[in-house]
């Protein structure tokens, strides 16, 4: 009797979870089937070329003898090259003042169609761009890779990834980002509705660095685009090869979605040109670079008080505390130091390790930086580990550097020279380069590396390495390693900088949490909610939360004064504020004496 409700139950169970899966298959084939329709429409294809330089293998270039992006004798150009090679690329007129005032004029007028699209357009443009990338991964990293001598995995992170991970934000969480945000009313006027709203600032600029072109430029472009601003844009003129390219995928993008491709305006030029863009009256500036060029940013800017977001330097910190567990921590710190041949702003230029540790850690990563290859990922059949400088003339700079921490005490254990290339001698490689036994007072520790060097400090308490970190005059991020997680935070919360990650890398930024820091790193935030509200106009308003009920002045309090007028307000604070319960009531009996005729 048993067995055999036991048997049909079991076979109804059977029978039920068949069902019920096919259900579900159909049900989840159905949404995606309806999703693919409705999707269809919010993404159009088009189609960008790549240059033919940026393919691998292409070796037409002139070799030049000395690469510089200035010719005396073309002094209004720019000679773009390839770091990794030395191959000449093309030369690029630089934008003048009057450029700027042009570009200025038509993406204004642009503006004032743009600012009427809605979310929804803006989005289809955000979705069309995603789907391009997507779709041309290996050919924007080869761009990328010819401008700044980068690895493709170097692009694919820096470039790709974290692109990708901003349009996708922006597009499901952006409009709640600049939704009307309500507040509470005060009890002065609790019938008051207290609101902010974000609006489009107008036409910004972005002046952006060169190590990330791609994504450097197109962060400030998905943002303005999203918000309804326009945007002029310029990154160093070390890149300005690729916004060529860059120039036409948005206005590609722009175009087959049905918009003004004015929007969106490249400028490329030399710091002139950036100091015409800071002073030519847009409404806000994004400098992405140096902390010195960014107090001139400040300076210029001062001309219209046009606000500024300064994202400059940095000088982070690993911190890895006696309980870190090594095998852990190593790949991430290896990837901070050398990730796109440590040419980072948050990359990890100071590597506190606990005594305890400090030798083995030595050891491992002696290992490891002992079998990395330097090349050119486009040009040379290896597989390369860490590629060019894009910058030139930074070899002997880094080699002064090294030999002062040597003279003041350092052990250099690898590297420490520029790499001449066996093939392309006037390419621009750096070593990868480890320094250990680097103590608080060395030069080396004064300026900004941005190189695949590896910098290690010992440390033996908490409060020495947090003292260590905090005494830098930048402060942008820092890394944490502890194999107690409130160690960690404790220590998080001591560190001065804008962004801290504990057993971690850069996470900060990939999880959408503002971007920025503290003192010589600048400030001002990109990224997330508080990045994009950074570009809008905040406007503070109040209305009546009851439409009838109105603010009303009391007779004792209008103008001509009346002598009760300064009693009146009195018992109104009293009212408001006081704590007591008689002195409140007392108030409200002298309120209402005061206001009796
Ligand atoms: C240390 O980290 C490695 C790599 O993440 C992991 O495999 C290992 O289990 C960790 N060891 C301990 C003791 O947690
Ligand atoms: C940074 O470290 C120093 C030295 O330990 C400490 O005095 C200071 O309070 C720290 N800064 C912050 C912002 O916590
Ligand atoms: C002023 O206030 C006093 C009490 O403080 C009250 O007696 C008087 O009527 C008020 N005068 C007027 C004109 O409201």
């Amino acid at each position: 009797m048993f067995e055999f409700i036991e048997l049909t139950t079991k076979s109804l169970l059977e029978l039920n979870l068949t069902q019920v899966l096919i259900g579900i298959l159909t049900i989840i084939i159905s949404i995606l089937i309806l999703k693919f329709l409705l999707f269809k429409d919010k993404i159009v294809k088009f189609v960008v070329e790549a240059p033919i330089e940026a393919k691998p293998g292409w070796n037409d270039g002139k070799i030049l003898e000395k690469p510089c992006l200035r010719d005396v004798s073309n002094p209004g150009y720019i000679t773009c090259y390839d770091p990794a090679t030395g191959q000449f690329l093309a030369t690029i007129p630089a934008h003048t003042d009057d450029d700027v005032k042009e570009a200025l004029k038509k993406a204004r007028n642009a503006q004032q169609k743009w600012v009427k699209t809605t979310f929804a357009e803006r989005k289809r443009v955000l979705n069309s761009l995603l789907n391009f990338i997507i779709n041309n991964q290996e050919e924007i990293c080869w761009v990328s890779s010819r401008d700044t001598g980068k690895t493709l995995v170097d692009g694919k992170f820096g470039e790709i990834l974290s692109t990708c991970e901003k349009i996708r934000w922006i597009i499901k969480r952006g409009e709640k980002a600049l939704a009307t945000e309500y507040r509470e009313a005060s009890p002065v006027m609790p019938y008051k509705l207290a609101k902010i709203e974000y609006h489009p600032l107008g036409v910004v600029a972005a002046l952006v660095s060169w190590n990330y072109p791609f994504h450097n430029t197109f962060i400030p472009i998905i943002s303005s685009l999203f918000i309804g601003n326009g945007i002029l844009i310029k990154a160093s003129e070390q890149v300005a090869w690729s916004m060529q390219y860059y120039n036409k995928i948005i206005k590609t993008c722009l175009i087959e979605c049905g918009h003004d491709p004015d929007i969106v305006q490249f400028l490329c030029g030399f710091p002139d040109c950036g100091e015409a863009i800071v002073r030519s009256g847009v409404d806000g500036i994004t400098f992405i670079g140096s902390s010195s060029v960014g107090k001139q940013v400040m300076k210029a800017a001062s001309d219209n008080l046009t606000p500024c977001i300064l994202e400059l330097g940095g000088k982070d910190c690993a911190i890895i505390r006696h309980d870190a567990n090594l095998s852990h921590a190593l790949p991430i710190i290896m990837r901070g130091t050398f990730q796109n041949a440590g040419q980072n702003c948050v990359g990890l230029e100071r590597i506190l390790v606990h005594e305890s540790l400090y030798n083995e850690f030595v050891d491992r990563v002696t290992d490891q930086i002992k079998k990395m290859k330097v090349g050119s990922v486009l040009n040379d059949d290896i597989v390369v580990d860490v590629g060019a400088m894009t910058m030139s003339g930074q070899g002997e700079r880094l080699q002064n550097l090294i030999q002062a921490s040597v003279s003041e005490g350092a052990k250099l254990i690898l590297g420490g020279r520029p790499y001449i290339h066996p093939k392309y001698p006037t390419a621009q490689y750096f070593e990868p380069t480890l320094l250990i036994d680097v103590t608080p007072q060395m030069t080396i520790l004064k300026q900004e590396l941005f190189a695949p060097i590896m910098v290690v400090m010992k440390f033996s308490t908490d409060e020495e390495a947090i003292e260590i970190c905090n005494k830098s005059l930048y402060g942008l991020g820092n890394s944490v390693f502890s194999g107690d997680q409130s160690k960690g935070d404790w220590m998080s919360k001591r560190l001065r900088c804008g962004m801290v990650n504990v057993n971690d890398f850069g996470a900060t930024y990939l999880n959408n949490l503002p971007f920025g820091g503290v003192g010589i790193s600048g400030f001002g935030r990109f990224g997330g909610i508080e990045g994009l509200r950074s570009l809008c106009l905040m406007k503070s308003v109040t209305t009546d939360r009851i439409p009838f009920f109105k603010t009303s002045i009391p007779r004792v309090l209008d103008y001509p004064m009346h002598s009760n007028g300064s009693s009146f307000v009195s018992n109104l604070v009293i009212l408001l504020y006081d704590n007591s319960l008689i002195d409140k009531i007392k108030a409200i009996t002298g309120l209402i004496k005061n206001s009796s005729s």
